[in-house]
């Protein structure tokens, strides 16, 4: 099988998770596109969704589910996502496709995570995949500073606005060891808007697709 036919295969397990959920908060990727793809068929039973992003947006609309301002949903029960990363504590690395502000503000409103991954994605220290920084464009020079002196090396993604009009800095070569505790030290830079670390609030449970088919995680 494919990546892609792995994350279509694990997408589609996840519509067993959402029966009974008439909003649904939904993530950014490949992996959620698929997800989308096959809510059209289910769509009579969702009154809507809160999105994380322009392109999942013009996703949801175009199969006709209505997509709703968070402010007027209050919390969700579940929010479903891909992730870059996740490591056996659930924690993830997420941000590759520039939504991570959204996704985590989304996420902490959510009683439930549900992350959807191709098993790639598993690791069992996060790191490997460049860890994505949204900063205030005037802080971008010295956030990337203060990261170095963190032992990280950031790249500017040159040419990328996010949805909500930052920068971003991927950090390679990081290992990194205490995921909660980096993502608060990173937070607290001033400028940084936030990172793609999702450990404060991890996943609640992941079903990860594989050649043999698809393995559900809980912790
Ligand atoms: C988007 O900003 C990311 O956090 C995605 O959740 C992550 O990149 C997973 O993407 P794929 O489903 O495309 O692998």
């Amino acid at each position: 099988m494919t990546q892609d036919e792995l994350k279509k295969q694990v997408a589609k397990a996840a519509l067993e998770y959402i029966k009974g959920y008439a909003i649904l908060g939904i993530g950014t990727g490949s992996t959620v596109n698929h997800f989308i793809d096959f809510l059209a068929d289910l769509k009579g039973s969702i009154d809507g969704a809160v999105s994380s992003s322009r392109m999942s947006t013009e996703r949801l609309q175009k199969i006709g589910i209505p997509v709703l301002d968070l402010n007027a949903v209050g919390q969700l029960d579940i929010y479903i996502d891909g992730a870059d990363e996740i490591n056996p504590d659930l924690y993830m690395l997420k941000g590759g496709g520039g939504a991570l502000t959204r996704e985590k503000i989304i996420a902490g409103a959510s009683r439930q995570f549900l992350c959807i991954a191709d098993e790639t994605k598993y690791v069992d220290v996060l790191g490997s995949f460049p860890l994505p920084v949204e900063v205030i464009p005037m802080s971008r020079s010295y956030v990337a500073r203060e990261i170095v002196k963190l032992g990280g090396q950031p790249v500017w993604r040159e040419n990328y606005i996010t949805d909500n009009g930052n920068e971003i800095l991927d950090v390679h070569n990081l290992t990194i060891m205490q995921p909660k505790a980096l993502e608060q030290t990173l937070n607290n830079i001033p400028g940084v808007v936030t990172n793609g670390l999702f450990a404060m609030r991890g996943a609640n449970m992941a079903l990860l697709g594989g050649p043999d088919g698809v393995r559900k995680l809980t912790l």
